[in-house]
């Protein structure tokens, strides 16, 4: 009888604008390769087609463009998108899946920014997620002005850009750095803050040890040490 892939595991990163996500999960995404583990990289919102198209009527335009609920729903929506065609089907085959925002990021950005009810969200992560949670969350935390400077930086402005969220205020996204560090300590089984401040790989090297020390038993079968 052929072995059952070992599932593999989910493992999402999270914090307000320019905390450096995509860098670090680049980086994170070579360490676990050269640990000999298959990485699959995917983001939020997006990941999948249905998903994409949503993400593009998110991140442009107007910044009162969307309700909150609307925007919760939508997010949701390609969430659930994501996860039938993209995260699901790859952890199955025993992939680790590594994906720059996940939920944290509705009840930050929606619940904590927006003020939508936060058991409305925690109902809607049921219907649309069920009883599925990342094994690890990475919040990456920075102060509100030096994120927004870096955001800057890396969006640009004008037509197009992707910084609908970058140009709400900055209340708002303290209200969001607030929530992520809130929802962290209600939940730090799973969720561990990262220092974003400083050069990229002194944030790298804390990632790294966080997600060594979390999955050891997981990467030493996987590198042929472990028995
Ligand atoms: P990104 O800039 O990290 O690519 O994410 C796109 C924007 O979407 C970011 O400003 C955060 C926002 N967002 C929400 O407001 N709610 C969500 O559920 C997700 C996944 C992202």
């Amino acid at each position: 009888m052929m072995a059952k892939t070992q599932p593999g595991r989910f493992i999402t990163l999270e914090g307000g604008e320019g905390a450096g996500k995509s860098t670090q999960i680049a980086g994170l995404a070579k360490h676990l390769e050269a640990a000999g583990v298959g990485v699959i990289t995917t983001r939020e919102p997006g990941g999948a087609p249905g998903a994409d198209t949503i993400r593009s009527l998110l991140v442009s335009g107007d910044t009162d463009r969307w309700d909150p609920m609307s925007e919760a729903l939508l997010n949701f929506a390609a969430r659930r998108e994501h996860l039938i065609r993209t995260i699901w089907p790859a952890l199955e085959q025993g992939h680790w899946v590594l994906s720059d925002r996940f939920a944290d990021s509705t009840m930050a950005y929606q619940g904590y920014g927006h003020g939508i009810d936060r058991d409305l969200i925690d109902a809607l992560y049921r219907a649309a997620v069920g009883d599925f949670h990342p094994d690890m969350t990475l919040v990456l935390d920075l102060p509100v002005t030096e994120g927004l400077r870096r955001a800057s930086e890396r969006n640009g402005t004008g037509a197009g850009a992707e910084d609908r969220y970058e140009r709400m205020d900055v209340a708002f996204h303290e209200r969001l750095r607030a929530g992520f560090l809130e929802i962290a300590a209600a939940e730090p089984e799973r969720c561990v803050v990262i220092d974003a401040s400083g050069a990229a790989d002194d944030v790298a090297a804390r990632i790294w040890s966080s997600v060594e020390v979390k999955f050891a038993d997981d990467l030493s079968m996987a590198d042929g040490t472990g028995s």
